[in-house]
């Protein structure tokens, strides 16, 4: 029996479809249009395909973006400065840096230096802290999509034991929360575990929900997965391939594949996310709605 796929693509469509209703709704109410500003410092390649979807998807929902462009040379205290213009820029609601930044600049003191109530991401201390208490401001964009298609592919949390396998600020901790919080997408018995974890088949196998969160190519197989389990890959692994062609010749292809071993897995467990097409789109869909909540916090239209 094969797994059903998980159609992160298909969902983020229709999430994206109702955000755009409703940063219409809120346009036509206050006059104001909910603007993420993205600052992108250097050239990394994956970075700036990542940034130009984040660009595309806020023009298609009626968002506007503005882009800031940095050289790599760029220092911590001129990022500083921009990131404390955009802070007291009335006209922005979100603020989004996109990691990596360079090696050379203090990447905590910008992250921590981002307006909480601009914080699109969700990584400053005192976001973390709101959903640690279970009183979040916003939900990291990961986190959130993965929350978002279990709930509407009615994938039932409450009393699972749910697997995350990777311990990163971006995906790991917060899934854990979330999968801990109370309520629709929560009430889960978590583990959160990680590259340093001992027996970690021993661990996942017990998972009704297993996240593999660590970022190594193909890392989750057969063997490491409950029959029926829900399977959920936030892996963006770029791998070299040889296939054999059409003409019988033999060539080297660049792959996307994610942190499950996609084939295996999917003749074990009972749902799973595919790669690409899977997390991914709804990362940038909650993206679009956290930026939509800031200005709606922003305008007092919401607590
Ligand atoms: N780089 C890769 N993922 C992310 C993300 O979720 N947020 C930011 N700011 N940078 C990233």
């Amino acid at each position: 029996m094969s797994a059903k796929i998980l159609d992160g693509k298909a969902l983020a469509e229709t999430i994206r479809a109702e955000i755009k209703e409703d940063v219409a709704k809120f346009i036509a109410e206050t006059g104001v249009q909910p603007t993420l500003a993205v600052v992108l410092v250097g050239e990394d390649p994956a970075s700036q395909v990542y940034v130009r979807n984040k660009e595309l998807a806020c023009e298609k929902a009626g968002l506007r973006s503005v882009l800031r462009r940095l050289p790599a040379s760029t220092t911590t205290e001129e990022l500083e400065t921009l990131v404390a213009q955009l802070n007291g820029d009335p006209n922005v609601h979100g603020v989004l840096v996109q990691l990596p930044l360079p090696k050379h600049i203090d990447e905590k003191r910008i992250l921590d230096l981002i307006s909480p109530e601009k914080d699109v991401d969700a990584f400053h201390p005192e976001n973390v802290g709101l959903i640690s208490q279970g009183r979040p401001r916003f939900l990291p964009c990961t986190p959130y999509g993965i929350q978002q298609l279990l709930v509407r592919y009615g994938i039932e949390t409450t009393g699972k034991r749910a697997v995350v396998v990777g311990r990163s600020d971006i995906v790991g901790k917060p899934m854990g929360m979330l999968l801990l919080q109370k309520g629709l997408g929560g009430d889960a018995t978590v583990t959160l575990c990680h590259s340093r974890s001992v027996n970690l088949p021993e661990i996942t196998k017990e998972a009704d929900i297993l996240v593999a969160a660590i970022g190594k190519a193909e890392f989750i197989t057969a063997d490491m997965v409950k029959p029926g389990a829900v399977v959920i890959d936030v892996g963006m692994n770029r791998v070299q391939r040889t296939i054999v062609d059409e003409n019988g010749e033999e060539k080297v292809v660049s792959k996307l594949v994610g942190d499950v071993d996609f084939q295996s897995v999917k003749e074990v467990a009972g749902a799973i996310t595919p790669v690409p097409g899977g997390v991914g789109p709804l990362t940038v869909t909650m993206l679009l709605l956290n930026a939509l909540n800031g200005a709606r916090r922003q305008v007092g239209q919401k607590k």
